[in-house]
């Protein structure tokens, strides 16, 4: 079975089941402070589970972009080695919210394996949760008396907390799971070892498929459970798995999920996948992480040198470095697996075709650049070796390497071993732990449970229409981190302020109390769709009604922008193009930046003309014409523009000023004359194909003219109020540049009459020729100077020095070549030794040495001990 039939019978199977199929969410997720990747099915839903909201359907299914590269569920390192992890994966899954549980889950998972895929149940095994002393929970017999009218009971294996309770992060929902397990060995091999005793046991062909997760707890902060007022069923297969069953193979590298990408490699690096394990173990790290890699950039997630980006960033260069050192692949070539993968997935995830060519440019200059810093750290590497004493490398120069050059330790060791040197390994583990405990320390936290202040209030957004409005506190928790020491996180039932979203920044404001006492609100944010209020201090009385008020000049600020923003994006895919797609996005007061999809450079006459028409578009004073909640479908239809990555609901908000449609969840301007003006301040690139516009608008835009104007108002005091500024400064610079002629003249000029002059005061001592002087010349000047007379003299000695300042001296020295080489005289030691008169020092080459110094005062000295040294 092709893996595309495998994912439609899945999602056909659970629409027969009346659950709603939708499309998967992005695998890389903005706006979710706790999680920068969609790490399993059931992270889109999270605000579900935590009772946050209420899902329109309460059966749902889909298949799902997963990645598993930083957190709790972390398999990076793993991937490459055995046949049947991934960073990026797809993960099948079906949900139920408070509608059905156990039976139903475990029936249906079983029809659908055995009966639609007909796999054959006996090579399936099951697992359920045993329970846990610690945690106070029993054994799961509710799941094993369901699983026994399925399946013979010596398959139903008993699991621990490690294996059979799945808990989303370190705190929230959890519960019990039954794991499904596949045993794919031969019919040898199983007659060798009893299959039961491999499950969980890292075989490969011994795998988990399926989990079922029965959430049924809360695991709060304090590490204690609390059932959960609905239970829920979480489901997540994994596809890659399931295709590995269905197509009859042993590896999940076999399927045609994966088999297109290798033959691609094995074609692009001249090298055969399966006649040797390490080639094998790289051409498998490179199939998978390219995966990765060009999905998340289609999200909308380039390679970058923070958060989300630079974890992106990493996987990439766990790929080239594999390539570099196992293929012999010094050369990008992995961007050119982007059309593959475009072929193969595009059909599931359009989000991968339509910007196959962005995905491919970002790696490429990825790769390009990684290669470069390879062949720097390689330079470096050689230094270290060739400065090593005896035949072990020191463990910090190696981590050195590793944290500035993107080193692993097996690659230096691979090439150190080339070598004949090996590392000093216990001193690479310690750097590295002391770096881990420095980041850890800085990033430490902890985040306490939320006390509940008011049962069932909703909590409501109200700040699209007012800036002020009466709240009540419903819940609260406290959190301490090293950089803010302890803070509060408030949440009401309803808020006038804007949670950061959608590039733009959260809003500031403050609380009023009833006694008159002003709470401050330094930041909102959203989390699992909760909006969360920053605040150093609680009120005193937490029951009470506060007056809530959004600082309005900041709010007011960052609508111009948000505005602004709108404009720009249409402005920019009519002057260039619709191919412009928006790739980034920051809206502050202050400024807006944009970054946008483009090939080339955006040429001066097309940033005036941009900026043009976003103050023509000002100028009309367009009108918001803002729509909320209507079906996604119908905004779309309607010609709004939704972005790649992007998480949107059923009914989403859309937001028009004439001509400009986008969906969006920010704040905007009543009308677009309200921006008053809008200033393009910079455009420069960003990545490969990827450009950035930062700009400003509003009072900024007066500041910025006000300061412009005082600027250039100095500018005319000092060349005395000119009509024309640009004419006087041209002269100006005109005649700059003939004088500078004339001086080189005259210094010339200077020069020949002073080596005549020099000439005349040669003094010959035991056949030298030799002269000390103080002379005033600058310092290439003496130096052409002394050759030249060098080419005019025989065995030359010149010692000249000058004074360029009250606080500096400078000596040098010339010998002719031969008079150094024969009578061993030395121009470094002459220039070294005298030095110390003008309290310096220097050096050079035996016919040539200059020394620098503090003390003018010395030279007479000098040019005396100068005498002496030759006579
Ligand atoms: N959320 C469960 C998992 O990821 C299904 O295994």
């Amino acid at each position: 079975m092709k893996s595309q039939e495998v994912r439609k019978k899945f999602l056909a199977f659970f629409e027969s089941k009346q659950h709603t199929i939708v499309p998967s969410a992005p695998m890389v997720l903005k706006n979710d402070p706790t999680l920068m990747f969609t790490n399993s099915g059931m992270a889109p839903f999270k605000e579900y589970f935590l009772g946050n909201a209420t899902p329109k359907n309460s059966r749902i299914s889909d298949t799902q972009k997963c990645l598993r590269v930083s957190g709790k569920h972390n398999d990076l390192e793993e991937v490459g080695y055995d046949t049947y992890h991934h960073t990026m994966f797809e993960m099948l899954g079906n949900w139920s919210f408070g509608d059905y549980f156990k039976k139903e889950a475990i029936s249906w998972a079983w029809e659908l394996l055995t009966k639609v895929y007909g796999i054959d149940k006996d090579i399936l095994y099951v697992t359920v949760f045993e329970g846990d002393k610690e945690d106070g929970t029993k054994m799961d017999m509710e799941a094993y008396d369901l699983w026994k009218t399925h399946i013979a009971e010596d398959r139903i294996l008993k699991g621990n907390k490690k294996d059979n309770f799945w808990e989303m992060g370190e705190q929230g929902p959890c519960g019990p799971c039954s794991e499904i397990h596949v045993d794919i060995r031969s019919a040898n091999e199983k007659a060798k070892v009893d299959g039961k005793s491999l499950v969980n046991m890292d075989h490969p062909q011994v795998v988990e498929i399926w989990n079922l997760v029965f959430m049924q707890y809360n695991r709060k902060a304090n590490g204690s459970l609390e059932e959960l007022p609905a239970k829920h069923i979480d489901t997540g297969m994994g596809f890659e798995r399931l295709c590995m069953v269905l197509q009859d193979v042993q590896s999940n590298y076999d399927t045609d999920v994966f088999t297109p990408l290798i033959r691609e490699i094995e074609t692009i690096t001249n090298v055969a996948y399966g006649k040797d394990e390490k080639v094998d173990i790289a051409i498998r790290v490179i199939a998978d992480h390219v995966r990765a890699v060009a999905f998340a950039i289609a999200d909308g997630q380039l390679p970058s040198n923070n958060g989300a980006g630079y974890v992106i960033r990493r996987i990439l260069r766990r790929a080239i470095r594999y390539g570099f050192t196992f293929l012999n692949k010094k050369e990008p070539f992995i961007y050119k697996l982007a059309e593959t993968l475009s072929h193969q997935m595009g059909d599931a995830f359009p989000e991968i075709r339509k910007q196959d060519s962005l995905v491919n440019n970002v790696i490429k200059e990825e790769e390009a650049s990684f290669l470069r810093t390879l062949d720097q750290g390689l330079l470096l590497l050689d230094k270290v070796i060739e400065t090593t004493k005896g035949k072990t490398i020191s463990g910090s120069k190696a981590f050195e390497l590793y944290d500035t050059y993107g080193f692993p330790l097996d690659l230096t060791q691979l090439i150190a071993r080339e070598k004949g040197f090996s590392i000093n390994e216990d001193e690479f583990a310690s750097e590295m732990k002391k770096q881990k405990d420095r980041s850890r320390s800085a990033s430490a936290s902890e985040t306490g449970d939320w006390v509940t202040v008011l049962e069932d209030e909703i909590e409501e957004f109200v700040g699209y229409d007012t800036l002020k409005v009466d709240v009540k506190l419903t819940r609260y928790r406290k959190v301490t981190t090293k950089k803010d020491g302890d803070q509060y996180q408030l949440v009401f039932n309803m808020t006038p302020f804007y949670p950061e979203g959608g590039g733009q920044v959260g809003d500031k404001g403050y609380l009023e109390t009833s006694n008159g006492d002003v709470i401050h609100i330094l930041d909102t944010k959203k989390e699992n769709n909760v909006i969360i209020h920053f605040a150093k201090n609680l009120p005193k009385n937490l029951s009470e009604t506060y007056k809530a008020v959004v600082n309005d000049e900041f709010r007011n600020l960052s609508a111009s922008n948000h505005t602004a923003t709108h404009l720009l994006h249409q402005a920019l895919r009519t002057i260039l193009g619709t191919h412009v797609e928006q790739k980034g996005s920051l809206v502050s007061p202050d400024y807006l930046r944009f970054d946008f999809s483009h090939f080339s450079k955006v040429e001066k006459e097309q940033l005036n003309e941009i900026e043009e028409f976003v103050n023509a578009r000002i100028r009309e004073n367009i009108p918001l014409t803002e729509r909320r909640n209507i079906p996604m479908q119908q905004a779309i239809d309607e010609g709004a523009i939704a972005l790649f990555g992007e998480k949107y609901g059923d009914s989403v908000r859309a937001i028009k000023f004439g001509q400009s449609m986008e969906l969006c969840g920010g704040t905007h301007v009543q009308q677009t004359g309200d921006i008053w003006y809008f200033k393009i301040k910079s455009e420069g690139a960003v990545a490969s194909g990827i450009r950035r516009i930062e700009a400003i608008s509003n009072v900024a835009v007066g500041d910025y003219f006000e300061t412009i104007e005082k600027d250039f108002s100095e500018v005319k005091q000092l060349l005395k109020n000119p009509k024309d500024v640009a004419k006087s400064v041209s002269s100006l610079q005109d005649e700059n540049t003939s004088l500078k002629k004339q001086i080189e003249q005259l210094l010339k000029d200077k020069a020949k009459n002073l080596k005549g002059d020099l000439k005349s005061q040669l003094q010959e001592i035991n056949g030298v020729n030799f002269l000390a002087t103080k002379i005033d010349l600058d310092p290439n000047g003496i130096k052409n100077l002394m050759f030249e007379l060098g080419g005019e003299v025989e065995n030359l000695f010149l010692l000249f020095a000058t004074a360029p300042s009250k606080e500096k001296a400078m000596l040098t020295c010339y010998i002719s070549k031969d008079l150094a080489n024969e009578k061993g005289y030395d121009a470094g030691k002459v220039v070294r030794e005298l030095g110390k008169y003008i309290h310096g020092g220097g050096g050079g080459q035996n016919f040539f040495a200059t020394a620098g110094g503090k003390n003018p005062g010395g030279i007479p000295k000098v040019l005396d001990k100068a005498k002496e040294y030759l006579s």
